[in-house]
């Protein structure tokens, strides 16, 4: 495996496979590398010839300085998982590499970014269009694979893609949890022993809402508020915000509506950790995955 840190050596080396005719899969990552991360990069390496992974904790998408600081670098760990997953180029930049000016334009995903995450963290959507636009650019990936963990960031870059007609398949993985349901994320690592072993609650909060949306009896506030409840009971915990949301418009339901999939989706801080997950239920009241 390659470890590349400059455009320029992307580019040269994604010119080269394109030329080779070899298909190229870009995994984007901000590092701490999980098995959710892995599992992306497998599936990459059975579909396509080259794999590039980048590991970038892109300072323009978080709106919280010490959530920035905070983020778990670990770049040494993340090349020695990424190697025998088969990776084949880990594109590991600086800040001043993929910013060598700060960017003026700017994006705006109109409704899809109104709500949940892009409502709570503003400006965290253009900072990942920008920096996911770049790693298109410079990569020139034919798919680029985004665990479904990240739910609402799945719409907006597939809203990019269509939008700017990047020429590439985006593939959605679903979300890969520790034996006790806990989504994996880099953040978990900043977990103390005591958050982490009430951090399962929040899976099993949005299980419960599931079951309700399955029974088909509650209304969608009803399904919100027992889950609010559910949490509420939970030590130290504060929920940001918890959405019962269409699962294409993302737009919060008032009413179901026959024949569309249903989200719910959260956010939680946790002895100073913001975590993150959600739940899809099909029409028919299967998880979508
Ligand atoms: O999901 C992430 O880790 C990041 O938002 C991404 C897609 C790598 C962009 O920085």
């Amino acid at each position: 495996m390659q470890i590349l840190t400059t455009a320029a050596a992307l580019q040269a080396h994604t010119e080269n496979w394109r030329r080779a005719g070899q298909r190229i899969g870009l995994v984007p990552t901000m590092g701490a590398l999980h098995e959710g991360h892995l599992q992306l990069v497998r599936a990459a390496a059975a579909e396509c010839d080259a794999v590039v992974a980048s590991v970038f904790v892109n300072p323009t998408q978080f709106n919280n300085p010490d959530d920035f600081r905070l983020y778990p670098r670990l770049p040494d760990a993340d090349a020695a998982l990424l190697a025998p997953a088969g990776c084949t180029a880990l594109f590991l930049p600086s800040v001043a590499e993929m910013y060598p000016h700060p960017a003026i334009v700017q994006f705006d995903f109109g409704p899809l970014e109104r709500v949940m995450e892009g409502e709570h963290r503003p400006g965290h959507f253009n900072g990942v269009a920008t920096v996911v636009s770049k790693l298109f650019h410079l990569s020139r990936p034919h798919r680029a694979y985004f665990g479904q963990k990240d739910f609402q960031q799945v719409a907006i870059v597939r809203q990019l893609v269509s939008d700017l007609a990047f020429d590439l398949e985006l593939v959605a993985f679903p979300t890969v949890r520790e034996a006790d349901g806990l989504a994996m994320s880099s953040r978990n690592r900043r977990l103390s022993a005591e958050a982490r072993a009430l951090a399962p609650r929040l899976y099993q909060s949005l299980q419960a809402a599931a079951e309700l949306v399955r029974a088909g009896q509650a209304a969608p506030a009803a399904v919100q508020a027992a889950a609010r409840a559910q949490l509420a009971a939970v030590p130290g915990l504060e929920l940001e915000y918890i959405a019962v949301a269409d699962a294409d418009t993302l737009q919060p339901l008032t009413e179901w509506h026959s024949g569309r999939a249903v989200v719910l989706c959260l956010a939680a801080h946790l002895g100073g950790v913001r975590l993150i997950d959600n739940v899809v239920i099909g029409w028919f009241g299967e998880e979508v995955e």
